[in-house]
């Protein structure tokens, strides 16, 4: 059993580490209070291959596995979770997707520009009375000659108004329920697409959300995902994947909130003593490194069962649903840990407070995931003992 990064993973530790530090906290907390779009941080990772990066080089991908994938996205939490969304969302929720099942021509056509990042794509699954119940859509596919018109609404949408290119899951055959789903790739500038007000958010304030309208949308026939009726499987899957980068997402943020509650426990003192000599911080730093290390785990090792082609949906629930309630628990006791500077914008806790909320509900509410992993375990799905 090997538990040690190889050096490739190390090398892009560390430059997504530097590009945190460098690029991303700098204008972290003004991006947070003005819920400014991170758009020339977004456009960087583009050139550092990172909006492309599990894609093949083939589509001008930067061909890299899951894992680091998972290292990078926990680096990017750790200081701005709005840009880790942006780039969880474009890459395991939109381009695996469209790699996996698009055709050459869909590949040549979106994935070349989605994987250098010069479109953003989003997926919109999500409507006003379908999130956690995803088999209730109300927008429709409806099939004419070469092409399908697309008309409904989509709530919640990462990337909605910056995204150049829209994975949209909408209902063809409303009598056959989720097996007449279908998923499309459909170009943003199509005539008939509006989008809603940019939400005012309690975290990732400066990520892009907002709803998308589709009204008589054209999509022609070949930007179907998949054979007729697979959308819903389509989603399902995509989310399987989604889970890991949510799960890297939630142990960035704790292991962010935890590095900064360790530093500061060395800087301040009270009682006449450095606050890391009071057993009550300290059992407060050993619950949070010991549940960090235990989520990382779990995480990095979903991504190595999806890059080992082994069955990783229960693991990846697992890890997201673990991961989230790590970050929940570990940002509010990072802020305890500062007292009343912790409640301040200036010391970086209480932001990733509010960050970690949005980890226990988006791709899947922590409860979706148990549902998940319950119903997984009881058909026998494999969930592999090491
Ligand atoms: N892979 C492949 N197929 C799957 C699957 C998976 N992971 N999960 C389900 N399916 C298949 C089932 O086998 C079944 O197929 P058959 O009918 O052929 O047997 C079919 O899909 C229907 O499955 P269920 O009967 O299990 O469907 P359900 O309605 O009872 O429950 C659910 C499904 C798990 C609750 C699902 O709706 C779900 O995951 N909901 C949560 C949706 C979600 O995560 N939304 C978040 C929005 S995206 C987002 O947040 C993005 C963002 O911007 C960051």
């Amino acid at each position: 059993m090997e538990f040690s990064l190889s050096e490739e993973h190390k090398l892009i530790r560390q430059a997504a580490r530097d590009f945190a530090q460098h690029e991303l906290k700098p204008g972290v907390i003004e991006r947070d209070i003005h819920m400014t779009h991170p758009t020339q941080q977004v456009k960087m990772l583009g050139e550092m291959g990172f909006m492309g990066m599990m894609v093949s080089p083939d589509f001008h991908g930067a061909g890299m596995d899951t894992i680091s994938y998972a290292i990078a996205i926990e680096e990017l939490s750790k200081i701005d979770n709005s840009c880790s969304v942006i780039m969880s969302a474009h890459n395991s929720l939109v381009c695996w997707g469209v790699e996996k099942f698009g055709s050459q021509d869909i590949k040549e056509k979106f994935l070349t520009r989605l994987a250098t990042g010069e479109l953003i794509g989003a997926f919109c699954l999500s409507e006003p009375e379908a999130g956690s119940d995803a088999t209730s859509q109300r927008t429709t596919a409806e099939a004419k000659g070469d092409h399908y018109i697309l008309n409904g609404t989509k709530n919640w949408i990462t990337n909605g108004k910056k995204a150049g290119v829209y994975v949209v899951i909408a209902q063809t055959d409303q009598l056959a329920a989720h097996r007449g789903i279908n998923a499309f790739i459909v170009d943003a500038r199509s005539e008939g697409i509006t989008t809603g007000a940019k939400e005012d958010k309690l975290g990732i304030r400066a990520s892009d959300t907002s709803s998308v309208m589709f009204n008589d949308v054209t999509v022609p026939k070949e930007n179907r995902l998949g054979p007729d009726g697979f959308g819903f499987k389509y989603a399902m899957k995509t989310l399987d994947g989604g889970r890991i980068g949510i799960g890297a997402q939630a142990l960035g943020i704790a292991a962010g909130a935890y590095e900064i509650a360790l530093a500061y426990s060395h800087e301040r003192s009270s009682f006449g003593k450095l606050i890391n000599q009071h057993q009550a911080i300290q059992f407060k730093l050993a619950d949070m490194a010991m549940e960090i290390e235990a989520a990382r785990l779990m995480v990095y090792r979903a991504a190595w069962l999806k890059d080992t082609g082994q069955e990783y949906a229960t693991a990846a629930a697992m890890a997201k649903l673990f991961a989230s309630e790590v970050a929940m628990k570990t940002t509010i006791e990072a802020v305890q840990v500062h007292g009343g500077y912790g409640y301040v914008k200036e010391y970086h806790v209480e932001r990733l407070m509010r960050d970690a909320k949005i980890t226990q509900i988006y791709e899947g509410t922590s409860e979706i995931q148990r549902l998940v992993i319950a119903r997984n375990i009881i058909k026998g799905a494999t969930y592999l003992p090491i």
